[in-house]
């Protein structure tokens, strides 16, 4: 939907180009499109701001400004060892932010994401960090966004998956409990209740196994059983997570 008039057909555009309907008056979630960029607005909830991706600026940006980005525990549990930059695909996106602190480290990213109202915004903030930096900046050489769609799912980004051969595969399904906790960050209560419990998330680890060719790493809340209830080679821990490492050979080495 367009915020106002003159942005509709605009929005008709983008709309067309994701693949989301523009008929839906009656939808809980809207994607509107104002003249700073996409928000997801929850209509039955206006106390909480509209969604707006912008890893140029605010609360989004200053993890990548400070630039010490080898000691977040997303980065040492995918392992950036001796000159070793792995390629990763981000099974399950979401907001970018961990995405965007592997690419920011050294890794070339690949997200996928399965909700397209989220795959759209993502989409467009990645773009807008790209063109805003311009293509010397490390978010043009090393992320991308793949369509939106899921591996569990092949048939639909075969191709894609077939291509990339990532030596890593990330996840991070959305876990159940979480919606209890009042800490949770606004942006991701509306995450979680656009895309609800990933509740097929067990299937998600097989599916990475068999695609990356070095390890899988799972974040998980601190406390909560294993992914698929399959116990991994190491475990990362930070302050409210637990980085579950699956590994299946060595990164290749790397002469530096
Ligand atoms: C907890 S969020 C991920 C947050 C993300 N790590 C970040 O830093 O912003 C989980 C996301 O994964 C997506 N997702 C869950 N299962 C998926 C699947 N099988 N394929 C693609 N995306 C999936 C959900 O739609 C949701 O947006």
């Amino acid at each position: 939907m367009a915020a106002e008039p003159e942005l509709q057909s605009a929005a008709a555009a983008l709309a067309a180009e994701f693949g989301l309907p523009t008929t839906d008056t009656e939808a809980d979630f809207i994607l509107e499109l104002t003249r700073e960029g996409l928000q997801l607005r929850w209509r039955s909830k206006p106390e909480y701001q509209p969604l707006i991706l912008d890893y140029t600026r605010g609360a989004q940006a200053w993890r990548q400004q400070l630039g010490g980005g080898r000691q977040e525990a997303v980065v040492r549990a995918l392992g950036l060892g001796k000159g070793f930059r792995p390629k990763v695909l981000d099974a399950t996106a979401g907001l970018g932010r961990d995405s965007l602190m592997l690419g920011h480290a050294g890794c070339e990213v690949w997200m996928l994401e399965r909700n397209p109202a989220i795959h759209a915004l993502l989409h467009q903030a990645v773009l807008h960090l790209q063109q805003f930096h311009g293509d010397g900046h490390w978010s043009s050489q090393r992320v991308h966004v793949l369509p939106a769609g899921s591996l569990l799912d092949k048939e639909s980004l075969h191709e894609e998956f077939s291509k990339l051969q990532p030596h890593a595969v990330y996840l991070d399904p959305m876990f159940p409990e979480r919606e209890k906790s009042a800490a949770v960050k606004k942006d991701m209560q509306v995450l979680q209740h656009l895309v609800g419990a990933d509740l097929d998330a067990d299937g998600l680890l097989p599916a990475a196994l068999a695609l990356a060719s070095c390890r899988v790493v799972v974040k998980r809340p601190a406390k909560a059983p294993f992914l698929a209830g399959q116990t991994p080679s190491s475990q990362i821990a930070s302050k409210k997570h637990r980085f579950d490492v699956y590994i299946k050979q060595p990164y290749p080495k790397v002469n530096v």
